[in-house]
């Protein structure tokens, strides 16, 4: 057991989307932000320890970001550190900072996702995606991101009759979600036929089945709930965190339907909680395509393999629905800014878990979970939160 549980009591967050500023400014701003949510106010040299989840992609800054981290943050002197986990960079950056603290190591720690994607020309891009799986067998030989999903998706289709409408679905409710959220890469309401009839990038998966390329950046600040309370009447406590990896080229793995690293960090993850799935007011879940977010809501034990699809079309995902996923748009409409995604997700947790989440507020939102996946399921988090 640890001998301290860790608490969230302040977060920001940047527009995700094209951005015309640079790395240095996206850090800047969402600490800012984050600094200046917490209640009761935070000085800087309260913070002991930060840790930075980024890929570096297009080559930025990668060796040493941390020490702009350090700067921008204005923390210099503080140990950074940066943490690679391709899309699960800020997942795991989290769950260092949640173990910084119950360890009891560190008092307050600062926890960092960011990626400038959009410079990229489109090779480039497609290389510095392609890095996060494996390079010999997989991207050497021409395989995209949006192909290993796409052949998750056909082998889901086969073995439980998936259809392309519940796919499709997944857009169409992530898109309805980020209308109501002001830092959505898209803010623009989809149709089911335009997923089914949008160009095909990786059949069976379609223009609007992928998550787009987005700049942006995240930012929390952890302590003990012993502490919390000093900053804040409404902290969000950490009650469950998991991490797990599997093999990295799809062809090892023991299946394409499931991710075994996303099932051992929900393992991992409940093991540890006070609660058990049924207690979940919502969760946020890593829809990098849509077969993903399908593939997670399985892996992550809300539903029996093969149920996802049904519980999606009957509604029940949607925000009013029995559990609603992704209410701040997901990694679809919200954006997917690799390194930034973990804590973009638990951003969302912060404010819905404290009734700040505005127009898309979840009414009673008490118990949430985050999932972040790394590339196409090498490594994943789980990651458990309650109010108060
Ligand atoms: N969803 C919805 N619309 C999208 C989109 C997406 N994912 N990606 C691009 N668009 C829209 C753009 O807004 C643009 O619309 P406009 O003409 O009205 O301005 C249009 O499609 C063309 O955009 P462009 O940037 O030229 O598209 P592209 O063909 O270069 O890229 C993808 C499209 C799907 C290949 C790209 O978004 C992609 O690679 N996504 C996956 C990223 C990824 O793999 N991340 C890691 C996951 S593990």
């Amino acid at each position: 057991m640890p001998s301290e549980q860790a608490a969230v009591i302040g977060a920001g967050h940047t527009r995700f989307g094209a951005l015309a500023e640079g790395p240095r400014a996206l850090l800047r701003e969402c600490v800012d932000l984050a600094v200046t949510s917490v209640d009761r106010g935070l000085e800087r040299t309260e913070v002991d320890e930060a840790y930075l989840g980024t890929l570096g992609f297009n080559g930025w800054q990668i060796g040493n970001a941390s020490a702009v981290l350090a700067e921008e943050a204005r923390l210099v002197g503080a140990p950074v550190t940066r943490v690679e986990n391709a899309c699960a960079s800020a997942g795991f950056a989290l769950r260092a900072g949640i173990q910084a603290i119950e360890s009891g190591q560190r008092s307050m720690v600062l926890v960092v996702g960011l990626e400038k994607m959009t410079d990229a020309a489109s090779r480039r891009r497609r290389y510095w995606l392609g890095v996060s799986g494996d390079t010999e067998w997989e991207r050497l030989a021409g395989l995209t991101f949006a192909g290993v999903y796409g052949l998750l998706a056909s082998r889901h289709m086969h073995e439980y009759g998936t259809p392309p409408e519940a796919l499709a679905e997944v857009a169409v409710k992530n898109h309805a979600h980020a209308l109501k959220n002001p830092k959505a890469q898209f803010r623009k309401a989809i149709r089911r036929e335009e997923v089914l009839a949008a160009p095909r990038v990786a059949d069976p998966l379609g223009l609007l089945d992928c998550c787009p390329v987005t700049d942006g950046a995240a930012a929390l600040l952890l302590t003990s709930v012993a502490r919390a309370r000093r900053y804040t009447d409404t902290p969000v406590r950490v009650v469950g965190s998991g991490a797990a990896s599997d093999r990295l080229a799809v062809q090892e793995r023991e299946s394409l339907t499931s991710l075994a690293a996303s099932r051992r960090a929900a393992a991992e993850a409940f093991r540890s909680s006070p609660w058990d799935r049924s207690a979940l007011s919502f969760a946020e879940v890593h829809d990098c395509f849509t077969i993903a977010e399908l593939i997670a809501l399985e892996d992550l034990g809300l539903v029996p393999a093969g149920g996802a699809a049904a519980m999606t079309l009957a509604g029940e995902t949607r925000v009013g629905g029995r559990l609603p996923v992704n209410p701040d748009g997901g990694l679809k409409a919200k954006g997917h800014p690799i390194g930034a995604t973990g804590a973009s997700q638990a951003y969302e947790v912060f404010l819905q878990l404290r009734g700040q989440a505005g127009e898309r507020q979840i009414p009673g939102a008490a118990r949430a979970l985050t999932h972040n996946v790394g590339g196409s399921g090498a490594s994943a988090t789980v990651t458990l939160f309650e109010a108060g």
